[in-house]
């Protein structure tokens, strides 16, 4: 199956009540773990790749002709888009350009007025492309890749103003981090999410940050409107820890080990049980069709 833009994914997961997982790709080992699952589990899928994962992959066209590729040579069937993950104004038209299905154009640093310019802009061009656009109001704490945020909850008026503007799906902060969250984290702002829910109507919502979200909140958060739900440190965190289990047992020293194929072996399958239990929680096992 060609890639899809996230517009069907969205509203089958907003009318189904459960959440697609977004999951940020860095190499070839990670797209093969999380199409490869997604496959088995029969799930739709969004790979997110943010603009430092482009760069290290040497470009918006490799990682776009690559995981057309994978999807053609390992017969994937479920639904599969390609999405830029905080994107900028710039990074959001060159992923458009390279033949990615979503974009997310980042405005949340901008003042209001700028990012409601911006966002308008990048939805015109999405638009004639057949592509999908995420917004986000209110900046996501925490770092990923270079991009940090202060965690600002977002204003519900602005979301709507936002939401207003022709998106497919809007991020709102909501007390959320990238990251691990710490001992102290107060937990996701239901209240602020319920007003968003309550001024944007249907706009289907997404959840940054993941990794370490427990159980109960995530299904809370699908109640209240997400529709997406993006992971990225929890699936590095278990790459690593089965990286350095299969290093630390000698394994590389042992026969040809060190084979790179064997060697990454353990943590791309770490990638796969990661990916399988975070899709067992958003409830989109079985909704690929
Ligand atoms: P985590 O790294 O906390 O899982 O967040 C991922 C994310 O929100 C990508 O945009």
């Amino acid at each position: 199956m060609p890639l899809v833009n996230v517009k069907e994914m969205m509203e089958k997961a907003r009318e189904g009540h459960y959440a697609v997982g977004a999951f940020n790709i860095n190499n070839l080992e990670w797209t093969k773990a999380i199409l490869s699952t997604a496959e088995e589990l029969k799930a739709p899928v969004i790979l997110g790749v943010s603009e430092g994962a482009n760069k290290y992959m040497t470009g918006y066209k490799v990682v776009a002709d690559m995981v057309k590729a994978m999807i053609e040579t390992l017969n994937i069937t479920v639904p599969v888009a390609l999405h830029l993950d905080h994107g900028t104004f710039e990074g959001a038209q060159k992923a458009l350009a390279a033949g990615y299905s979503s974009v997310m154009f980042d405005g949340s640093h901008y003042g209001i007025e700028e990012n409601v310019e911006k966002t308008k802009e990048i939805v015109a061009l999405a638009k004639k492309l057949g592509a999908t656009v995420e917004a986000e109001v209110g900046s996501i704490g925490g770092e990923e890749d270079g991009v940090t945020g202060r965690g600002e909850v977002a204003d519900p008026l602005q979301c709507k103003m936002i939401a207003d503007l022709g998106i497919d799906m809007l991020a709102a902060g909501i007390g959320n981090i990238h990251g691990q969250y710490p001992a102290n984290w107060q937990g996701l702002d239901f209240e602020t999410l319920a007003k968003i829910k309550e001024t944007c109507g249907h706009m289907p919502l997404v959840l940054h940050g993941g990794t370490g979200i427990p159980e109960d909140m995530i299904k809370k958060a699908i109640s209240l409107g997400v529709c997406k739900i993006n992971v990225n440190t929890e699936c590095q965190l278990s790459f690593a820890a089965a990286t350095r289990a299969y290093i630390e047992a000698g394994k590389d020293k042992e026969k040809k080990g060190f084979d790179p194929r064997k060697l990454l072996a353990p943590g791309t399958e770490a990638i796969k049980q990661t990916v399988k239990e975070k899709m067992e929680m958003f409830g989109c096992i079985g909704k690929a069709n």
